[in-house]
Order: structure tokens, then C-alpha cells, then sequence
């Protein structure tokens, strides 16, 4: 339903948190998004899944703005992040917290030191509110006590839950994954996602997570959308998603081989 339209019950629709509409984005000639369309409502946590190469880390990094589009608009909280002054466009951009795929923990730095950068940078906290905010975040992603660690002592698992802590730090109300559990084994992968239903469950966020694997898809979607040949081709709950009659969807899902797509 588009934003102001109204329900059976007569009130007007809840807006959506994050609204992408039209998105286009090429690289060098290459049409990577083609018109990608997309609503995210508040509090839900939609899933994106695609195949490798499909544009999924470029339409997430448009979501916070650090990719601008060629063409089309990502609206959130009804405010369009293509288009706003430098400071709306900082403002709307703390709402994020964000996982990258790559990590991007500072190896220099302590576990503590790295989740609590971003609170010394963009807040006036004292050392004690600092810490206090940093034994929080470290609970709730189930690693208190490794604040004296180095990153280089824990593991791919670890690695993934201080990136976490950090995302959530400045108590962010839209929470962005990037491949969260890319390169771990499947125990390790079911833990991280039961860590993500948690922080769900604890925080009062809107979730976008991107992954290859369906079986984490499914454990921690409310919807999961396929985004293919530049667009949004499906989106669907998981049990409705699970039966799409889509041949590449049904691959998708066997984990099959998938084929080149053209450019
Ligand atoms: N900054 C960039 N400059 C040039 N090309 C880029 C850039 N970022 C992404 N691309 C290209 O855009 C396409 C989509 O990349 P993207 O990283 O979004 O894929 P993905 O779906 O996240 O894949 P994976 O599942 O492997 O992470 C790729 O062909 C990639 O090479
Ligand atoms: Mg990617």
C-alpha cells in the first residue's frame, strides 16, 4: 500500500521506515540496479538475497547513503536521503547502524576501544557513560569480559559480534547486515543469527540483512525479497517465499547453480 494511503479499518497506513523507489545504479557502463523498488516497515526485518555479483552490497550501501543513485529516490522516515541538505543527510544517517561485509573492526584497537569509537566521535559522553555503553552492547551480543582483547585474538564468530556491538552503539533505529555470517561454519553462522533475533527482540529496530544463505534467511526474515537482474523480483514471508513457483527462486533455494546473468 503506498505511504498515506488508507486501510479496511479506515486509518491511514503506517509509513514505511525505508522506502526505495526507482533506484538505478551503473558502474563503468554496467547496470548494476535497474529500477528497484522497495518498502521496509518499522520494526520488521526484511532479508535481501540474490545470487553474487546481483548488486545486494550496492543497494545497502545506497540505503545509507554512501553510494549516490543515478535515478530514483531512498526515502526514510518520509525524508528523501537523495536529496537533502548535508545536515538532514547526516542527521537521517545516524538513524544507521551498519555491519559491512568486509567487518571493518580497527585491528589497532581493543574490543572495547572499537566500540567505543564511535560513541567518543559523535557523542559527549564521559569515560564512565562510555563504558557503561560499551558492557551493554557487549551483553547483548553475548561477549562480556573480551573488552581488554585484541581483534586478533577472537575469532571469525567473535569478529562478527563486536562489528555488532559497534552497529549498535549509538542505539541506531535502523540496523543494516551485510553478509553476517559470510566465511563461518554453519554452527557458528545458526549462533550469529540467533544473536540478530535477539538484538531484534531486545532493541526497538528496523533490520535489513543481506545473505546467501537461505537457511539463515529463513531463521531470521519477517519477509525476504530476491533481488535479480537489477530489481526486486519477489518479496514474500518465508513461508510464502519458501513456494514461489520462480524456477531461479526454486534453484535459489536447492542451492543450485545459478546462471550468469546477462549484463
Ligand atoms: N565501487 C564500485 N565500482 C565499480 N563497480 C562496482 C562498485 N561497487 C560494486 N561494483 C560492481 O557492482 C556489481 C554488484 O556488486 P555488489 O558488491 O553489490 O554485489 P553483491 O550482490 O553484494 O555480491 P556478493 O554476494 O558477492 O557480495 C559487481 O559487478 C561489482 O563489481
Ligand atoms: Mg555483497
Amino acid at each position: 500500500m503506498a505511504t498515506g494511503e488508507r486501510g479496511e479499518s479506515g486509518r491511514a497506513a503506517a509509513p514505511p521506515k525505508i522506502a526505495v523507489i526507482d533506484l538505478h545504479k551503473s558502474f563503468a557502463g554496467r547496470e548494476v540496479l535497474r529500477g528497484v523498488n522497495l518498502e521496509v516497515e518499522a520494526g520488521e526485518s526484511l532479508v535481501i538475497v540474490g545470487g553474487s555479483g546481483a548488486g545486494k552490497s550496492v543497494l545497502i550501501k545506497h540505503l545509507i547513503g554512501l553510494i549516490t543513485p543515478e535515478r530514483g529516490h531512498v526515502i526514510i522516515d518520509g525524508e528523501d536521503l537523495t536529496n537533502c541538505e548535508p545536515a538532514r543527510c547526516l542527521a537521517i544517517r545516524r538513524k544507521f547502524g551498519m555491519s559491512f561485509q568486509e567487518g571493518a573492526l580497527f585491528d589497532s584497537m581493543t574490543v572495547f576501544e572499537n566500540i567505543a569509537f564511535p560513541l567518543r566521535r559523535h557523542t559527549r559522553m564521559d569515560e564512565a557513560a562510555i563504558a557503561a555503553r560499551v558492557q551493554e552492547c557487549l551483553a547483548l551480543v553475548h561477549l562480556d569480559g573480551t573488552g581488554g582483547k585484541a581483534t586478533s585474538e577472537l575469532s571469525g564468530g567473535m569478529r562478527r559480534r563486536v562489528g555488532f556491538a559497534r552497529a549498535i552503539s549509538l542505539q541506531p533505529e535502523i540496523l543494516l547486515f551485510d553478509e553476517p555470517d559470510t566465511g563461518l561454519d554453519p554452527i557458528t553462522s545458526a549462533v550469529i543469527d540467533a544473536v540478530i533475533v535477539e538484538m531484534r527482540k531486545q532493541l526497538d529496530v528496523t533490520m535489513v540483512t543481506i545473505t546467501h544463505n537461505m537457511q539463515s534467511a529463513f531463521r531470521i526474515a519477517d519477509r525476504i525479497a530476491m533481488l535479480r537482474n537489477g530489481q526486486i523480483t519477489a518479496i514474500a514471508r518465508p513461508d510464502v517465499f519458501r513456494s514461489l513457483a520462480d524456477p531461479y527462486i526454486q534453484k535459489f533455494l536447492a542451492g543450485e547453480p545459478l546462471e550468469e546473468e546477462v549484463a
